[in-house]
């Protein structure tokens, strides 16, 4: 039987010292949104993150762009949230529309202001072992793992999953933190073999209970970061109820990475927001 791993509570625990950390500090930082279409998911996530701001003291501007908007739009929105020295962080809600270039608009975001970390010079500097901006969701998963006073050094970590988002800088964030790191992905020869090997165990695979209880060591640390729809219930990419029978620690799905993510998000927003004050002392 496993601790779960509460990632609703320590989220719930890191906003409120960051908001009082930004009342000490006489801090204002500012975020800016920026979604184009109306996907419900997208549009609910991007909701959590303006409430989130609310919460904890923080400014947030939410440019909302039609469905139909191109890449030179996109671009537009960002350049002039780039420019606007009330704006410490800019997160542009993926995925984008069809029509526009991704990549383009990512790194069209100034790395000062890269909140959400996908710039490649913040991966950049994450990969050199310097980070600044590190990906909320794998640096959320890093704070989660500390809070509960789980010991990368030395440890067997295997992550299911190579994007961008999630997959390889959690691999990085995981190096630097003295982890011997196994990425695995869809061309993975025998992943059992490899994932029963994890002394920690990441799936950011995105496919329901994909994690089943054979394909964990006993006493492993199991962080899910799947969000997955299954008989219409969501459900992470680890078979929960099995898994949680072998596991030293396990995350919920809903409840264990996500918040983390938000929570980190803030706290990304207001290192911005410092980094930039001092520079323009
Ligand atoms: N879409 C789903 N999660 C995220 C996130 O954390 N950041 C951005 N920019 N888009 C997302």
């Amino acid at each position: 039987m496993s601790t779960i791993l509460d990632g609703k509570k320590i989220a719930e625990m890191r906003l409120e010292l960051l908001k009082e950390k930004i009342e000490e500090q006489g801090l204002y930082p500012r975020l800016a949104t920026v979604i184009a279409g109306s996907d419900p998911a997208s549009q609910m996530y991007v909701l959590m993150k303006h409430k989130a701001c609310e919460r904890v003291g923080i400014g947030s501007v939410g440019i909302e762009l039609s469905g139909e908007t191109p890449t030179q739009g996109v671009l537009d929105a960002v350049n002039r949230l780039n420019r606007d020295p009330d704006i410490n962080g800019i997160l542009v809600q993926l995925p984008l529309p069809r029509q526009v270039e991704t990549k383009r608009v990512v790194e069209a975001v100034r790395p000062e202001k890269d909140v959400d970390g996908y710039h490649p010079v913040s991966l950049g500097l994450l990969f050199s072992g310097e980070p600044r901006f590190a990906p909320c969701t794998p640096k959320g998963i890093m704070t989660l793992l500390s809070e509960y006073r789980i010991v990368t050094e030395g440890a067997r970590a295997v992550v299911i999953g190579r994007s961008i988002d999630v997959g390889r800088p959690m691999s990085a964030l995981l190096t630097n933190a003295d982890a011997t790191v196994t990425v695995c992905h869809s061309r993975t020869k025998n992943l059992a073999e490899e994932t029963r090997r994890a002394d920690i165990l990441i799936s950011a695979i995105g496919r329901a209970h994909f994690v089943t209880a054979d394909m964990v060591k006993p006493g492993a640390v199991v962080i899910d970061v799947g969000i997955n729809q299954l008989d219409g219930k969501l459900v992470g990419d680890v078979d929960f109820a099995h898994v949680k029978e072998i596991a030293s620690f396990i995350t919920p799905v809903p409840g264990g990475v996500g918040p983390m993510t938000i929570a980190t998000l803030m706290e990304n927003t207001c290192t911005a927001a410092e980094e930039q004050a001092c520079r323009t002392v």
